[in-house]
């Protein structure tokens, strides 16, 4: 890994019973109502993801950044034939491999410690996610056309928008942790998604973010 892989990942073991609790009932009031107003648009990516997902019975996934698992078990809940979550964190991937193996989904989720540009996959997914993932890769591009090569039908994917109020606040929170984070304009993702051959079927403001649907087809007219 190299020394910046190495820091994300520090950062993200430390923060994973933190960053799960986000998606947990489970919490003081206080800190519920705070991630409702200010982390809405986490939760309104997951709804746009999962929608995106569909037909998801039969088919397999991949998800980069898989993070707690809450997306892969969600996508294994729904029937999905196979879900394949990578992160770099092991900490994430204790969480993950707990939670597939309490709701008895780990026949059909697979949980790997690896950067996607060192994983080696044996056959296509029919879908790939990078959700929450461009936040913190420096060089988009290879990451991109990665996922192009191993992925049969969809990417679906989130990037954190540029000149929002919340982009400084984050950029200068975060670096003060170690962990450094990248900020999109519109454009700009349409022109790396164009570089790395994908065609944009939605691309979407969602609160403080962009998510998209990309496609390795053209849609026909
Ligand atoms: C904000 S979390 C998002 C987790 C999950 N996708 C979600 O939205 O709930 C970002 C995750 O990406 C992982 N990550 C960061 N850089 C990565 C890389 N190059 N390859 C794989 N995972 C990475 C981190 O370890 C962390 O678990």
């Amino acid at each position: 890994m190299t020394d910046s892989l190495t820091r994300q990942s520090e950062y993200w073991n430390r923060q994973a019973e933190d960053f799960h609790r986000i998606y947990s009932r489970d919490k003081p009031w206080l800190s519920g109502l705070l991630d409702r107003v200010f982390r809405r648009d986490m939760y309104e990516r997951f709804a746009f993801a999962m929608a995106a997902s569909e037909p998801v019975t039969g088919r397999t996934f991949l998800d980069v950044g898989c993070g707690s698992g809450v997306y892969a078990l969600e996508l294994a809940r729904r029937g999905a034939a196979q879900v394949t979550g990578l992160d770099i964190a092991e900490e994430m991937l204790r969480l993950c491999r707990q939670a597939a193996a309490a709701e008895n989904l780990d026949g059909r989720c697979a949980f790997a410690h690896s950067d996607l540009l060192e994983f080696g996959p044996d056959a296509l997914f029919d879908v790939t996610l990078g959700i929450g993932l461009f936040d913190y890769i420096a060089d988009p591009g290879p990451v991109l056309r990665r996922m192009r090569a191993i992925t049969r039908d969809r990417v679906i994917l989130s990037f954190p928008r540029l000149g929002t109020w919340r982009a400084p606040v984050r950029r200068l929170r975060l670096s003060l942790r170690g962990c450094e984070v990248h900020f999109y304009t519109r454009r700009r993702v349409e022109r790396l998604l164009a570089d790395a051959r994908l065609h944009v079927h939605t691309l979407e403001r969602v609160g403080k973010l962009y998510c998209v649907v990309a496609t390795l087809a053209a849609a026909a007219d």
